[in-house]
């Protein structure tokens, strides 16, 4: 199959109806299409369409118990999915929606049991990507669809990643530029007592408890599940986001940073304005600046690929606001290798 890569953008900067067309009409024939959004590209399908999400699973060689989320334009667009809207899920919504929230409610008859790989929920996120409204509203259904890399490598920023991962897979990639957010939504289950974070994203904890008040947050986030256990969002167990390279977050001040990797043969992975001390570095972010590392992070793991890093020592990112995702994303790829300078006969 021949991949088209196609700009979703006119010289102007205005979306580009004719794209916008040209995507939603292979949704509605039940095909695949990657479209970028604020938080990374989408590989979407008819979430409706039991035959089209197959394709999905398919196109990225996912796991068939690893669920979807499904992608709705309109409040409007809600109601069919879920069997209920708890009021939580009203206030989230005014609050972050559009944006960069998934919400896990109690999934209805419409939606295929596949979407959800059997689960009684449904995952529910309104992306505001001027691209990616578009081609909901165009398309007419709720778009299913999980970033569009292959099942394993680290989720694409940018349409030439995308195409890497997929070409010859799906028949079309809206190209809509850089992500700004650079990692995935946050998913926030609403099925229990308490709200709790399954995967932290571009919405924050202290966010979530700012609308909410007690958001509890899933101990998949910050360790690894325990052999056997059974995760709350089936995708944290899967080993994500790695890149060839053998990664080590050193905790503590880049002080001891420098003096633990001095003389080792590494490559470094760490803030910008540090690169200068290291033969070999690669940035991702400003120090202390969660919403920066996050926007470079998959691009700074894809680099050290690239580089043919092979043994890396990763600086390591405050464990709030943004820093709680762009931490939970390194932590993976550094298959939960973390040294702690500050406490070292930990
Ligand atoms: O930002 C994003 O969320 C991007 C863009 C494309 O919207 N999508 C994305 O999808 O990251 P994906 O499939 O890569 O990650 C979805 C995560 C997985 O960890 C999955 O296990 C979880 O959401 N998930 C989906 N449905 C769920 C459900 N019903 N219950 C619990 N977790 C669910
Ligand atoms: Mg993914």
């Amino acid at each position: 199959m021949e991949t088209q890569v196609r700009n979703a953008y006119r010289p102007d900067g205005a979306v580009d109806e004719a794209a916008v067309d040209a995507a939603a009409a292979l949704l509605r024939a039940g095909e695949v299409v990657a479209i970028p959004t604020e938080t990374v590209y989408g590989l979407a399908a008819n979430a409706l369409n039991e035959a089209a999400v197959a394709k999905i699973f398919a196109a990225k060689g996912r796991p068939q118990d690893n669920p979807l989320i499904v992608h709705i334009a309109a409040m409007a667009d809600l109601q069919p999915l879920v069997t209920a809207v708890p009021e939580a899920a009203k206030r989230l919504a005014k609050a972050f929606w559009p944006g960069p929230l998934t919400m896990i409610l109690p999934r209805s008859a419409r939606v295929p049991a596949a979407v959800s790989a059997g689960l009684s929920t449904v995952a529910v996120r309104m992306p505001v990507h001027p691209v990616a409204a578009a081609v909901i509203r165009k398309a007419g259904v709720p778009l299913a669809a999980p970033s569009a890399n292959l099942s394993g490598s680290p989720s694409p920023t940018n349409a030439a990643y995308v195409f890497a991962d997929m070409h010859g897979r799906i028949p079309l990639i809206l190209d809509g530029g850089s992500a700004a957010v650079g990692v995935e939504s946050t998913v926030v289950s609403l099925v229990g007592a308490v709200p709790r974070v399954l995967r932290p994203g571009g919405v924050t904890v202290e966010q979530l408890r700012a609308v909410l008040g007690e958001v509890e947050v899933d101990d998949a986030v910050l360790h690894k599940l325990k052999d056997g256990a059974v995760a709350a969002s089936p995708g944290m167990k899967y080993k994500h986001y790695a890149p060839r390279a053998d990664i080590t977050i050193l905790k503590g001040t880049f002080e001891q940073f420098c003096a633990y990797v001095d003389g080792k043969d590494a490559t470094v992975l760490c803030f910008q304005g540090e690169d200068a001390h290291f033969p070999r570095a690669v940035t991702y972010g400003k120090a202390h600046d969660g919403a920066s590392q996050a926007a470079r992070l998959f691009d700074a793991l894809r680099e050290l690929d690239e580089q043919g890093a092979k043994t890396v020592y990763a600086r390591c990112p405050d464990l709030s606001g943004m820093g709680l995702a762009v931490y939970n994303r390194l932590i993976r790829a550094a298959g939960f290798h973390l040294v702690d300078l500050e406490n070292p006969e930990k």
